[in-house]
């Protein structure tokens, strides 16, 4: 829409639509910018006067998210992402030939008004990297060649159908985010559309579009599979062990047969949004049983489980939610942070596309364990596709009486509420992410008070990431201690590993914790997608350190990593090869805080400045020893007084890189090798 146009669009029944929604701020900005395309400064006192607030408040929530905009965009917006695990794979490169090409820099249009250029850090597509999103399509593996073809095409939507409809049998693809951003929805236009189920991704990404085929052998796949390949794979069906892409039975495939999964067991076995696939893969048996279980029996349930938080911080499930129970109140909250900023990880997004139900039920048991009614999911823009699915499982959950009052004909209720987060990284902290519920900006808050005790709208809330929530589900169906039996140590249960970056075989791994790195980075990657030696592994997202190879043989678990001075956080593997140059990457962690800090603390909003400055003066040999110390001075600042993990744990990449690839912070290796 012309600006001119939109200054004067009457925004007065989107403002009556939002202005009762506690925190509904952010849900009407986004309202407004889906509609005009940004947000007119003219329609920032309306928006105020609606919903109480000072113009400057709502100035300030606008200027904080990088996702709103109070200048038009071009008809087409291109992100390119900045992340560790794009950048394993050329991403920087990319990144310089993207600006040079459009003429552009980050946050600019080019002339003719078609194409807004800007950054983006991660989109949960990292196994199949570099990945840039053109409006709301992903693409995967996108070098400089592919880009040119992407900004050719940017204009042009035809779609080509070649329908093979010669064939009887039932065909199964994902339409998750990887195998469309690596071309299933071309496949599925060349086969019959009653004979195709879409599902979620087995999380074998380096094959997607995994394309499997019921037999009398049961479901063989093919893989990854283009387009032209269709004809060939149908003829080939009966008789398909010459067929260059078979892979033999799905459940055979090696990296998924030595996997023992349990919160991913039905990922990409059929239909997401199917209820009764849901149900008769022992879907919502968890549910019936909590809620035929006092609220004491279940906390105790999720306690003896020893399930600890999978966001990053592993903190015991059983005692947040007995904290809960335990606060009296007139309204408790169940908050799932489905935030998934970090790089190099993708488990939430391929749950909530590939099984959402299991999202749903474990939240209901969650609030019906405290004594919660209400729900909220936090969910990042960068994943449209999770987003179109988890809407339309909500709907349907409340249809079948799994969601709504009087769940399944009890004294259960509870509602879920979908918040869109709007671009910034620091809203995965919990405390950030509930001022971003309550419609403010992203400000981590000093605790305590506890979330548990004055969480979301000052009520007791238990937050939990996706992954703690959904692994309630098979507890509650299969009993505490069966997922006990499972892990080493104090980490209890599966740990969903994602490998990711420069690999040969990315993908998502769901192993009983104490598997060693080796075998994920050997065994289940076999090495760097590049044919180069691994050089560099970053476990733990972008506040997790650079880990060389002599640590392989460290067990993923939580102890076992905190002994190495790392942590495994969300379960993210992200591989480098031996062209990396560290230096590079310590900068980005300090540059990476410096975007996404809050600002509310002095360490990290101004340490991670400095820190960018004082490494770029070591690698240029400016005063390099007296910089040095001074860094490290810098880091323990920051990992003393920062209020929050953001700024106290971005001294783990940087510390560890200089500790492990201390030859890289010179003026001959600047660059790269
Ligand atoms: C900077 C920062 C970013 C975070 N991002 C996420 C996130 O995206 N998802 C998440 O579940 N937890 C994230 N966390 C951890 C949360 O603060 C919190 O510990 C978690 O949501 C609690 O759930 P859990 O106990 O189930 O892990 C982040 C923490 C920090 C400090
Ligand atoms: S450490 Fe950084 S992100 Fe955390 S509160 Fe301080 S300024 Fe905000
Ligand atoms: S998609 Fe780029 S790091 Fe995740």
């Amino acid at each position: 829409m012309p600006p001119n146009q939109a200054e004067t669009v009457d925004i007065s029944s989107m403002v009556d639509q939002f202005h009762d929604l506690p925190g509904g701020l952010l849900p009407l900005l986004h309202a407004v910018q889906e509609a005009l395309g940004y947000i007119p400064d003219s329609v920032v006192p309306t928006i105020a006067d609606a919903l109480n607030l000072s113009r400057a408040e709502v100035h300030g929530v606008i200027s904080f998210y990088p996702d709103f905009h109070s200048h038009p965009l071009g008809n087409h917006v291109v992100q390119i992402c900045r992340a560790e695990a794009c950048q394993a794979m050329g991403s920087r490169q990319l990144e310089i030939h993207a600006k040079k090409t459009l003429g552009v820099e980050f946050g600019e249009t080019t002339p003719d008004g078609n194409i807004t250029l800007e950054p983006v850090y991660c989109l949960g597509n990292c196994a199949c990297s570099p990945s840039i999103r053109i409006d709301d399509q992903i693409h995967a593996h996108v070098d400089t060649a592919q880009f040119d073809q992407l900004i050719e095409g940017i204009d042009n939507s035809a779609q080509a159908v070649t329908t093979a409809d010669n064939t009887s049998h039932k065909f199964y693809l994902s339409m998750d985010t990887t195998a469309v951003a690596k071309g299933a929805d071309d496949v599925a236009r060349q086969l019959p559309e009653n004979q195709l189920v879409r599902t979620g991704s087995r999380g074998l990404f380096y094959l997607e579009p995994l394309l499997e085929v019921d037999t009398d052998q049961g479901r063989i796949g093919f893989g990854p599979v283009t387009a032209s390949d269709v004809e060939s794979i149908v003829s080939s069906i009966d008789a398909p062990d010459d067929h260059p892409l078979y892979l033999g039975i799905v459940d055979e495939i090696d990296y998924l047969k030595k996997q023992q999964r349990v919160t991913f067991a039905r990922a990409g076995v059929g239909d997401p949004l199917n209820i009764e696939t849901y149900q008769r893969l022992g879907g919502f048996e968890g549910l019936r049983k909590a809620i035929a279980m006092s609220e004491q029996d279940v906390v105790d349930q999720i306690k003896e489980s020893g399930l600890r938080g999978r966001g990053g911080a592993a903190f015991a499930a059983g005692i947040k939610m007995q904290t809960v129970l335990d606060t009296p109140a007139d309204q408790k909250y169940i908050a799932c942070n489905a935030d998934e900023g970090d790089s190099g990880t993708f488990a939430d997004r391929l749950l909530m596309e590939a099984d959402p139900y299991q999202l749903i039920e474990g939240m209901t048991i969650a609030g019906r364990a405290v004594g919660a009614t209400r729900g909220y999911i936090y969910f990042r823009s960068e994943y449209p596709v999770a987003l179109k699915i988890l809407n339309v499982a909500i709907e349907r959950a409340t249809d079948e009486g799994f969601l709504g009052d009087s769940i399944l004909g009890s004294s259960t209720n509870f509602h879920i509420e979908i918040r869109l987060g709007a671009g910034a990284y620091i809203c995965g902290e919990e405390t950030a992410m509930l001022d971003s519920i309550e419609g403010k900006r992203g400000m981590v808050r000093a605790k305590p008070p506890l979330p548990a005790i004055e969480g979301l709208f000052g009520k007791p809330t238990v937050v939990n990431n996706v992954l703690t929530l959904a692994a309630m589900t098979s507890i509650l169906e299969k009993g505490a201690s069966v997922y006990e039996q499972l892990g080493s140590d104090r980490s209890r249960g599966t740990l969903a590993i994602q490998l990711s970056g420069n690999v040969k075989r990315g993908g998502l791994i769901e192993v009983p914790f104490g598997i060693s790195l080796r075998e994920v980075v050997e065994n289940y990657g076999q090495g760097t997608a590049s044919g180069r030696p691994v050089r560099a592994i970053q476990v733990g997202g972008p506040l997790g350190a650079y880990l060389p190879q002599a640590v392989l043989d460290t067990p993923l678990d939580y102890e076992s990593f905190a002994a190495i001075n790392a942590m495994i956080g969300h379960g993210g593997v992200v591989l480098f090869d031996d062209t990396v140059d560290m230096a590079a990457q310590a900068r980005f962690a300090m540059e990476f805080c410096a975007v996404e800090s809050c600002g509310k603390c002095t360490p990290c909003r101004i340490g991670s400045t400095r820190g960018v400055e004082v490494i770029d003066r070591i690698v240029e040999d400016n005063n390099r020893d007296e910089n040095l110390i001074l860094l490290h001075d810098l880091c323990d600042t920051m990992e003393d007084a920062s209020l929050c993990a953001m700024g106290g744990l971005t001294p783990s990449p940087v510390r560890s890189a200089l500790e492990h690839f201390f030859d890289d912070f010179s003026v001959e290796s600047a660059g790269g090798k």
